[in-house]
């Protein structure tokens, strides 16, 4: 067994998460809403021995996206999610994505702090700062930052959550019946926390967790972003196209984070990929071939224009590629990462495709790494991205629901496992414990 284990993440978005198709897929599930369908993917990531389920947030209606059933358009509160998953598991992780922007620390901490009591260590929150007008039309109170004051206040906002997730020593909590004293009060701190954007003072009526406090997870990109990351993030979250560019990001975090004074060889890089497993190569091609023909030309230019931040209201379909581009984008938008990348993935084809054919292109992993092929394949696919250095570990983004778990847990794991790269077993109960960050 190799000493360096991968790590392994399941993307849980519904109805459709990177394939804005996964809702129509002929496997996928109805029963967004019910509870069974959680369980059944908790029990599917724990069985094939994941370290996380990830749960995204999204806190606006799209109209665009609910009518085409892309990514969020059932969003449920992701603390309750995380609750129902941990009730049904016991050792797998679970990541709750909520926003600096939006909540209190003090709610916020205590949510996080609960659900890791509850759950016996093995929550990790994923820090986002909620950009863009439509989720702040919700939160008429709250001031609208953008770009690093955003950041800045992200920081303000983690820098209070883990003081209230510190306020009391391990040993606090006394419960002396002969003596009658239940908190040693001399061992819990009173944060009161005075930041630039806002204040708590705390402390929390909880004592620390199984694993201290919850895990961070942090996926910013931009400059100011990945100093959040380098600053905040336990765990990565990445969507490169290439080993290279994940090299380079980590790289980069990495030295961002040693800069700062952190460990950065505890810092985990989960690397985003879509598996699309076959029996044969033929069949998970034909199957990876299928994925397109399940997005309408509507919802596929719906998604890649939410993306790309691009109008494309009212275009014509069949109108070229790059024409759209000339016509509709601004210079920032022709630069930003969407369009950039998908011109880079189009190649020779650029310049022979419409919008429609593009877009629906875009649509079937959103731009995240697609691994086709038989389990042997992905199995050693993923050994090579995480042996070059490139990822700690995977966050597998499924292309139905709950099927592509199943397939991924029954057809890759296995071979990860037998290629030395992957537990057998869970050696610990705690996220951080399986992280190796405990
Ligand atoms: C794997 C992954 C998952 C993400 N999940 C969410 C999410 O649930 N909600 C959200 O608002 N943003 C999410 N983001 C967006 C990031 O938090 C971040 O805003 C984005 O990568 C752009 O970086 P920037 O804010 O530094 O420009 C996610 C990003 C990645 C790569």
């Amino acid at each position: 067994m190799s000493e360096r284990q991968l790590f392994l993440g399941g993307y849980v978005l519904f109805p459709s998460g990177h394939y804005a198709g996964a809702w129509r897929h002929p496997y996928s599930s109805r029963d967004w809403l019910g509870r069974d369908f959680l369980h059944q993917v908790a029990r599917t990531l724990e069985a094939a021995k994941f370290d996380l389920a990830f749960i995204p947030e999204t806190v606006s209606f799209r109209d665009g996206f609910e009518r085409h059933g892309l990514s969020n358009a059932i969003k449920h509160d992701p603390a309750q999610v995380a609750a129902t998953i941990a009730a049904v598991t016991t050792h797998l992780g679970v990541g709750v994505t909520l926003s600096t922007s939006f909540n209190e620390p003090y709610n916020l901490a205590r949510t996080l702090l609960s659900l890791d009591h509850l759950s016996g260590g093995r929550v990790a929150w994923n820090v986002i700062q909620s950009n863009g007008p439509a989720n702040y039309a919700n939160f008429p109170h709250v001031e609208q930052l953008a770009g690093a004051e955003l950041y800045d206040r992200g920081d303000d906002f983690v820098e209070a959550v883990t003081a209230l997730w510190r306020a009391w020593d391990d040993d606090a909590l006394v419960q002396d019946q002969e003596t009658g004293v239940f908190v040693d009060t001399s061992k819990v701190t009173i944060p009161d926390y005075q930041g630039k954007y806002l204040s708590v003072r705390g402390p929390l009526n909880l004592p620390p967790s199984p694993q201290t406090h919850p895990v961070i997870i942090q996926a910013g990109d931009s400059p100011r972003g990945r100093q959040f990351g380098a600053r905040w993030g336990d765990v990565i979250f990445a969507i490169e196209r290439t080993p290279a560019d994940l090299r380079a990001k980590k790289d980069d975090l990495k030295a961002k984070a040693r800069a700062l004074g952190r460990d950065a060889e505890k810092i985990r890089l989960f690397a985003a990929v879509q598996p699309i497993v076959g029996e044969t190569t033929e069949i998970a091609k034909a199957r990876r071939d299928y994925l397109a023909t399940r997005i309408t030309p509507e919802a596929g230019v719906e998604f890649f224009s939410q993306f790309a931040r691009l109008d494309l209201g009212g275009v014509d379909l069949d109108a070229p590629y790059l024409q759209v581009l000339e016509e509709r984008a601004t210079e920032g938008q022709a630069e930003g990462r969407a369009v950039v990348q998908l011109t880079e993935l189009l190649g020779n084809r650029a310049g022979n495709v419409t919008i429609a054919e593009a877009a629906v292109e875009f649509s079937t992993s959103e731009l995240t790494p697609q691994l086709v092929g038989t389990g042997v394949e992905i199995a050693e696919q993923l050994t090579d991205i995480f042996a070059s250095g490139a990822a700690d570990g995977f966050l597998i983004t499924p292309t139905h629901f709950p099927g592509s778990f199943d397939d991924f847990g029954r057809a890759v794991v296995p071979h990860l496992q037998r290629l030395g790269v992957f537990r057998t077993d869970y050696t610990g109960t705690t996220l951080r414990e399986h992280l190796d960050i405990a």
